[in-house]
């Protein structure tokens, strides 16, 4: 609520006290009028009430893409992989737009026919990287997840950052495994880039997507993912515009230094940014 809404709303209630008392205790010929006017003050002020508790942002609605609702059958008729409303299900995030932004790109990986596989970069429990392994599967591709499985790496932790020492410990490789599945899917447990040595060599990335939240595996991702990417190919980088993870966001800021590609902020909860490697051009 703005200064100026609660100096409205509490002036409006004074002069409707104001009117009530003159209502009751004034002279009986203005009673009707005062009662009268006593009420709309009450009617405005609940209606500036009302207004003033909505947020902003409800001025806007979460609309998905008109290709996943009203067009379904067009997509399906066009040969789309995705099912979304069964997909969803694999995505454990309550982020609409978080979803449709795998989705589209998904989509658009397919229609130009980017080859390569599939990474992610900081997997947690799994909440995303189910959608991301089943999605993978579907398209023949092969899904390397990597993460510690143990939490943030105190290597990992600026001066800071300390108050983060043993944040997304609580996760183990097996839960993990089994919430995913394993056709098709090669988990790395250790701490990145020391197991970038366990990606074979000519692996190249149709779409890769970093969530370590910290500057250093952000950076390491980065230098270790974009020289393999398929030209087309997609890195998505979470928590990169959020203003929580200011050493991810350095970190994708200065290593897009002086490279072709730039990155596109998306409006997803936590500011993840995307960037697509150029095409190949004939
Ligand atoms: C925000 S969580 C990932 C969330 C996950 N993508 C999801 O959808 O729920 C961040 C993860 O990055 C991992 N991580 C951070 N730094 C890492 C590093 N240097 N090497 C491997 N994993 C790392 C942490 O262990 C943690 O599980």
């Amino acid at each position: 609520m703005t200064r100026t809404q609660k100096i409205g709303i509490c002036g409006g209630a004074v002069a409707t006290l104001c009117l009530i008392a003159f209502a009751l205790f004034g002279h009986p010929q203005w009673v009707l009028f005062t009662w009268g006017a006593a009420a709309s003050l009450l009617i405005l002020m609940a209606v500036l009430l009302f207004r003033a508790r909505s947020t902003w942002t409800q001025a806007l609605l979460p609309w998905p893409p008109e290709r996943y609702t009203d067009n379904i059958d067009r997509y399906r008729a066009r040969g789309g992989v995705l099912e979304p409303e069964t997909d969803i299900k694999k995505f454990a995030h309550n982020d609409q737009t978080r979803f449709f932004v795998f989705c589209l790109i998904v989509d658009q990986i397919v229609k130009d026919h980017v080859p390569g596989d599939f990474a992610e970069l900081g997997v947690f429990k799994g909440h995303s990287a189910e959608f991301l392994a089943a999605i993978g599967r579907r398209l023949k591709r092969t899904t390397y997840m990597l993460d510690t499985f143990e939490g943030f790496d105190e290597a990992d932790l600026g001066a800071r950052e300390s108050s983060l020492k043993g944040a997304f410990s609580d996760t183990s490789l097996d839960a993990v495994r089994a919430k995913v599945g394993v056709e098709k899917t090669v988990f790395i447990k250790g701490r990145f880039p020391a197991t970038a040595a366990a990606i074979p060599d000519d692996a190249r990335f149709a779409l890769v997507h970093i969530d370590c939240d910290l500057g250093e595996p952000m950076m390491a991702g980065l230098q270790y993912f974009y020289p393999r990417m398929q030209p087309g190919g997609f890195i998505l980088m979470h928590d990169y515009g959020s203003l929580y993870w200011d050493g991810a966001e350095k970190a994708v800021d200065d290593f897009f230094v002086g490279k072709a590609e730039g990155v596109i902020p998306l409006p997803d909860r936590c500011g993840s940014a995307v960037m697509r490697k150029n095409k190949q051009v004939r």
